[in-house]
């Protein structure tokens, strides 16, 4: 059977969209409402036929499989992302709110690092012009956390971490023999190339192994097993994505945000991220916790 969801191509069902909703747009008060109603009601008829089709084909091994494979394409995802059955995670939503202030920061002289987000609160390494008790770093540092709290629905609260530790005030010794065991010094930061994707084999003390990859854009850092979230398929020529922050699978195109690992191609699934300092010049990363 031909549909036209079939025939038409995302393109130009967006571009209908788009034209009549400016058509609503510019109708009298009156049939607007109308129309709005209509559009919100016909809305959540879709979103529960949706919610269920997702819950029952999650529930079920074999079309758990082939849900993978439908919201990879894009109309689907794009359907699902619409009604908010994919919706990031709040440390991507907060990542991508301090890529978006960043430049704004910067132009004044600071810099911001979200660390983690944990239980609503979000947690910031501040620089430059951002720290000290300055009527303008207290500006810098005001904004930054109103733009967190208002455009990251989970966050309630953003907390200053102090500055990252150095190599000085982390003996190296309390990595190696301390309750730290496990911490592996996987390779220089230097010989971790900008804006790709380095595979590392991993031994600890112990003697567990693991296959790791470091995924590195700037000066940001993250560690992940190397096994896809899909089929547990290796990462090493996964794609990385520098503009868009996310990592494709190169076995079925599933997409990961890269600084998260949340699976943009299918809800709840995740890449399993490995702990990660830098330190000595190197970067060190934590196996078999
Ligand atoms: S997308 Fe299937 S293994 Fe990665």
């Amino acid at each position: 059977m031909s549909t036209t969801a079939q025939t038409t191509s995302i393109t130009e069902l967006a571009e209908r969209v788009d034209e009549a909703a400016r058509r609503v747009a510019g109708l009298d008060p009156e049939a607007r409402k109308a129309a709005e109603e209509l559009k919100e009601a016909v809305e959540a008829v879709h979103r529960a036929g949706l919610i269920t089709i997702v819950r029952r084909m999650r529930a079920d091994e074999r079309a758990r499989e082939l849900l993978f494979e439908l919201v990879d394409e894009p109309e689907v995802r794009m359907l699902f992302m619409l009604h908010g059955i994919i919706r990031p995670d709040p440390m991507t939503e907060a990542s991508r709110v301090i890529d978006a202030i960043r430049p704004m920061v910067r132009s004044h002289g600071g810099d911001v690092e979200l660390v983690r987000v944990e239980d609503g609160v979000a947690y910031v390494r501040l620089k430059g012009a951002c720290t000290g008790c300055s009527a303008p770093a207290v500006a810098l540092r005001e904004g930054i956390e109103e733009a967190l709290i208002e455009r990251v629905p989970a966050i309630t609260r953003v907390e200053v971490l102090p500055p990252e530790p150095s190599p000085v005030l982390i003996p190296l010794s309390a990595v190696r023999f301390g309750r730290d065991d496990g911490w592996v010094r996987a390779i220089p930061v230097e010989q971790v190339p900008d804006g790709r994707i380095t595979p590392l084999h991993l031994t600890a003390k112990d003697g567990t192994e693991q296959e790791a990859i470091v995924v590195r854009l700037g000066d940001r850092f993250t560690a992940y097993v190397n096994e896809c979230a899909h089929q547990a398929m290796p990462l090493d020529d996964a794609l990385l994505d520098r503009e868009a922050g996310t990592i494709t699978c190169p076995w079925h195109g599933f997409s990961f945000d890269a600084e998260s690992g949340e699976c943009l191609s299918m809800p709840g699934a995740q890449l399993e991220r490995l702990p990660l300092r830098i330190d000595d010049g190197h970067v060190w990363i934590k196996v078999g916790s």
